[in-house]
């Protein structure tokens, strides 16, 4: 980023994120759901949500096709408005952190690069990321929202997985099989993970 904010002095909060943890009566974090279009990451992560909101645990999803609705409207799918919108999400999830909410994110977030420059801003506690696997062959067969046909038409350019790469986690915390496990199984091998890092009882 092209830093402009200069003459800014960091103002130290009264009231801090442990504060905010202690008032939630929960710990909070980030969970990044990444992976091609049409893999389940938001059907994951809005699912585990309403699990969680039963466990009376504060969340919030950021969701790649609302946030581009408002927050990154100004960006399309170019590498550089990828990279502009990671970063922008990246900074989002940060300050949900600090108010104590449990986070979701929902991007492809496509490139390593940006994946390990989100997970620099946080604690290694703090940032847990979930590869949401499932083939070009699969998502394209799924094509829910039917942008698949559009990208092999050629109405829709630079599409993930057909004319802009993705690159796979190579560590992800939890890799998410998303052909392979129902739904059910898939909210249970995350909720075990959060439990396994002592995020929720
Ligand atoms: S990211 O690459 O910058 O992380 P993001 O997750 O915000 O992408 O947005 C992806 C969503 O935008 C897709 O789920 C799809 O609905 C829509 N979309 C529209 N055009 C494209 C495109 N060219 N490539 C990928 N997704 C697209």
């Amino acid at each position: 980023m092209n830093h402009k904010s200069s003459n800014t002095v960091w103002y130290m909060p009264t009231i801090n994120r442990k504060d905010r943890e202690l008032l939630h009566r929960h710990k909070s974090a980030v969970i990044w759901f990444t992976g091609l279009s049409g893999s389940g990451k938001s059907t994951l992560a809005h699912a585990i949500e309403a699990y969680l909101y039963e466990l009376d645990i504060s969340t919030y999803v950021l969701d790649g096709d609302n946030v581009r609705q408002g927050l990154c409207g100004d960006l399309g799918f170019s590498d550089a408005d990828r990279v502009e919108n990671i970063r922008r999400v990246g900074e989002v999830a940060k300050l949900l952190i600090d108010s104590g909410v449990l986070t979701l994110t929902a991007f492809i977030s496509p490139f390593k690069s940006d994946r390990a420059e989100v997970r620099k801003h946080f604690a290694q506690h703090d940032f847990i990321e979930v590869y949401c696997q499932c083939s070009v062959e699969v998502c394209e067969a799924r094509d829910v929202k039917g942008l698949y046909k559009k990208a092999r038409s050629g109405e829709i350019k630079d599409f993930t997985g057909i004319s802009s790469p993705y690159e796979a986690p190579e560590q992800a915390e939890l890799v998410i099989n998303t052909q392979a496990l129902s739904l059910d199984d898939s909210v249970q091998a995350v909720l075990n993970l959060l439990r396994d890092r002592n995020l929720i009882a």
